[in-house]
């Protein structure tokens, strides 16, 4: 069964276009990217996605009073696309745990970091970036995990590292991280998660 694939993003959506690119060249089998969802109206993301005839929504978190009420609008809407599994690509809102318990293991999130180093609230695009220069770090990278009610805390399904070379800014950091590790690790896990190859195990992911 093809399964329906709805990506939540906030920004640029690189990521998004990562898996649509998987999608056009075949990477990923038994799933199709059915909706995009924007929590920003102007995110270039949303551009993207009509740019290849995916449908678009958008919720926006301070049209709605508190945390609670965005996360019950945005579950009703994951439920109205029927989505088989939810990717965070580049999604800078915290959702409450009533989505992430209605949809256990179903949905995942990259992240700019080799977590658990430089993960967790307050930890999300440039800053990430910007932690591990300060800190100094020779390798960095990206992961892609699980999302559950703790933040960057689920389990991990891919990793990839990422050398820091001496003259980084978090912008070229941040371009490198992208360009050869999260494009790469994002799509190989949906592809895997669309061949039912992933297995959950004691808050380990294993790939079989
Ligand atoms: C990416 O680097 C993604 O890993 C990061 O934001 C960027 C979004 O770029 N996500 C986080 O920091 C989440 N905590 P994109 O919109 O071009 O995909």
């Amino acid at each position: 069964m093809m399964k329906r694939i709805v990506v939540l993003v906030s920004g640029g959506g690189t990521n998004l276009q990562a898996l649509i690119d998987a999608q056009e060249s075949g990477l990923i089998q038994n799933g199709k990217i059915t909706c995009v969802i924007s929590s920003k109206a102007d995110a270039y993301a949303l551009e993207r996605a009509k740019k290849h005839g995916i449908k678009t929504r958008v919720l926006v978190r301070k049209d709605y009073p508190d945390v609670v009420a965005y996360s019950r609008e945005m579950l009703k809407a994951l439920q109205e696309e029927q989505a088989d599994l939810v990717v965070y690509a580049g999604f800078m809102t915290i959702l409450d745990e009533l989505v992430t318990k209605a949809l256990p293991n179903q949905m995942m999130n990259v992240h700019p970091a080799l977590i658990p180093s430089f993960c967790g609230k307050g930890y999300y695009g440039l800053k990430v970036h910007e932690e591990a220069l300060a800190k100094g770090v020779k390798l960095t990278g990206a992961t892609v995990h699980f999302v559950t009610e703790v933040c960057d805390g689920g389990p991990i399904i891919l990793q990839k590292a990422v050398e820091v070379q001496d003259d980084d800014t978090p912008e070229s950091l941040q371009k490198r991280v992208m360009e050869q590790a999260e494009w790469k690790i994002l799509p190989q896990a949906v592809a895997l998660f669309c061949e039912d190859r992933l297995e959950v195990k004691d808050n380990k992911v294993y790939v079989r």
